[in-house]
């Protein structure tokens, strides 16, 4: 949540601030600003409530001369999204300017200390006390910004990813992270700095990822210096970028969103590129063979992950239990973290984040640890805090993610999930070589099925417009099919506003079904699996209380054909993978349904992606 770039070399920074935010908007879209040290090195502060356009249009009078610059794009936590609020912020004297991502929890107790000293505040910001905090220790103690920072660091308790620059100094920049993303990129004779790799990318591939309670010092003409906030030098190796442009760029689509669904094909060729061996229908995941012995041994998976990383961390569970026959249970990361879960020593946590960001599922995984649990991480974005603090795992290599609704992103975490569970199913000999060698058949042949659906996108359109009077949805499943009922409920409530409840099939009769009648479209996911005709049986139970049906089916159904008053078909498939078919559509319903209402696809209200805030 939030992004931040910043930019120190030869060239103009304002151009490269701009696109950079750009990129970074999926992080958060309240307000956005930028600070610039100009030729007679003033330090000058733009900003304005709205999109980064917004703020481009502030700036067209303005002097965005200077070579040094760092900028924000803010997702709101402390304070209204507002002009005030929005960063950089300057400190009192002015001299200081300074944005972050994160949230300063002991903000309170700095900020009384501050007043007392005579500090004035202008927003109502948890981040302007740790800039005018910078100030006050950069005064006490006589010292450089660089050391102030590491001082000051000291005594915050939070989240941060900073960046400061100071009035004066336009060969300097100072930055610093602690459980919110930052990478330096360094460029010929240039820094640039971001939340992830996409303002970087068109300039360098060369990065520096920072590590907790790590500053960095880039100067013109040196080699960055990296500190500990305890004062402890660090050397880092220079980590290389696997990023093309065109993965960040829409390429003629209207929204990332609608990208990324036709991208799934792509990104499950990425996904099982070198780990599927159709020839010897064989899996090969080095994590899992490295680390047999431990899911050999282990007493019980934890699967933990937030919002559309935990629906497919719930598939997961229906996949270990049936092909491994490990017990699985499955947390959602923010009451994992709080509760007192019982973990023992052999246990494994598999932490699922497309991001590899989000605070509560990084929460977990220390909490895991702690108790002695082995972490096997599935996670989307190479080289992001989930992947380095788990022992092991598997990326989804999904590709870029910019759309704030999770798509890709979910496919692919269901394939690396089945991938685990039928390599460790057949070490444990827990499932037969005639299942294993059919589901993993079925996996070669997943693409030419997924693109038969997205060839019928047209039609998801035609139902989606008659749909958009509706206030409220349900999403029925069973089996492998009920967290795709959570997911496309969620799709349809981030993107389009319109309320809607995901439920097993079988538990509306426990109450939900009181709230069918004639206005409420249910959605039913009934391909021809083990459960058909209970779910046959519910749908004839919505009709006879006048719900309106729109079921997702397998192609050639006849019996739900005759009852529903909609169908898209799907093809057959193993049960296990029904769930990598059946969300597509859903996928599209959502976006259809939410572009035919004007809403901001991208951008929806009030949400970012990557929550690197609890
Ligand atoms: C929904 C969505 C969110 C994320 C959740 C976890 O479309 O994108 O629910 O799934 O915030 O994010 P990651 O997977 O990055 O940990």
């Amino acid at each position: 949540m939030c992004g931040i770039v910043g930019y120190l070399g030869d060239k103009q920074a304002y151009p490269i601030l701009i696109k950079g935010l750009k990129r970074l908007e999926y992080r958060g879209y309240d307000s956005a600003g930028c600070a610039l040290l100009n030729e007679n090195l003033e330090l000058k502060v733009y900003k304005t409530k709205g999109k980064v356009s917004s703020l481009e249009e502030y700036c067209k009078d303005k002097d965005v001369s200077g070579t040094l610059g760092i900028a924000h794009t803010r997702w709101a936590t402390h304070g209204e999204p507002n002009d005030t609020n929005a960063h950089p912020h300057y400190s009192q004297s002015k001299n200081l300017a300074l944005i972050h991502n994160g949230i300063i929890e002991n903000y309170l107790s700095i900020k009384q200390m501050l007043t007392k000293n005579g500090y004035k505040f202008q927003s109502q910001t948890d981040t302007e006390v740790l800039v005018q905090a910078i100030e006050f220790v950069k005064t006490k103690y006589d010292c450089s910004l660089f050391e102030a920072v590491k001082r000051t660091l000291h005594f915050v308790i939070g989240a941060y990813a900073i960046c400061v620059i100071e009035k004066g100094k336009n060969d300097t920049l100072v930055a610093a992270r602690k459980g919110s993303p930052l990478i330096v990129g360094i460029g010929e004779g240039d820094f640039f700095i971001g939340s992830d790799a996409t303002p970087i990318v068109e300039y360098t591939n060369n990065v520096i990822y920072l590590d907790d309670e790590e500053v960095v010092l880039l100067e013109k003409g040196n080699r960055p210096l990296i500190n500990t906030i305890n004062n402890e030098e660090i050397e880092h190796d220079i980590s290389k970028i696997e990023l093309e442009l065109n993965d960040i760029e829409k390429q003629g689509y209207p929204h990332f969103m609608l990208k990324e669904i036709f991208e799934q094909p792509k990104s499950f060729d990425l996904c099982m590129n070198g780990r599927l061996n159709v020839e010897k229908k064989e899996i090969k995941l080095s994590g899992i063979i490295d680390h047999i012995d431990k899911f050999k041994q282990c007493n019980k998976i934890i699967i933990t992950a937030c919002g559309t990383s935990w629906h497919a961390g719930l598939i997961g569970k229906y996949l270990f239990e049936e092909f491994c026959r490990i017990p699985v249970v499955v947390e959602v990361a923010s009451e994992f973290r709080y509760r007192n879960p019982v973990i023992k020593q052999g246990d494994i946590l598999i932490p699922i984040s497309q991001s590899g960001e989000t605070a509560d599922t990084l929460a977990a995984i220390e909490l895991a640890r702690k108790k002695g649990a082995f972490i096997y991480g599935i996670c989307n974005v190479v080289g992001s805090s989930i992947a380095r603090a788990t022992d092991s795992g598997t990326y989804t290599h999904a590709g870029p993610e910019i759309g704030v609704a999770s798509t890709k992103a979910f496919t692919t975490q269901v394939i690396v999930l089945t991938m685990m569970a039928l390599s460790i199913g057949k070490e444990l000999k827990t499932i037969t070589n005639e299942k294993y060698e059919s589901i993993v058949k079925e996996l070669c042949n997943i693409n030419e099925k997924v693109e038969s659906i997205l060839e019928k996108a047209k039609e998801i359109e035609q139902i989606s417009k008659i749909f958009t009077y509706a206030r409220n949805f349900m999403y029925l499943g069973r089996g492998y099919n009920y967290p795709v009922a959570l997911e496309g409920a969620l799709k349809l409530k981030e993107i389009s506003y319109i309320h809607a409840e995901g439920y097993p099939a079988a538990e509306m009769k426990h109450g939900p079904i009181a709230l069918i009648d004639d206005e409420m479209p249910c959605v039913v996911i009934a391909p021809l699996l083990k459960t058909y005709e209970k779910v046959l049986s519910n749908i004839e139970e919505i009709r006879s209380r006048k719900g309106k049906i729109i079921a997702i089916v397998t192609q050639g159904d006849k019996d739900i054909k005759n009852i529903a008053d909609m169908c898209f078909e799907i093809p057959q498939t193993e049960e296990c993978l029904t769930s990598i078919l059946s969300v597509i559509p859903l996928q599209l319903f959502s976006y259809y349904v939410a572009v035919e209402k004007g809403r901001d696809v991208d951008q929806p209200r009030n949400l970012a992606k990557s929550v690197t805030v609890e």
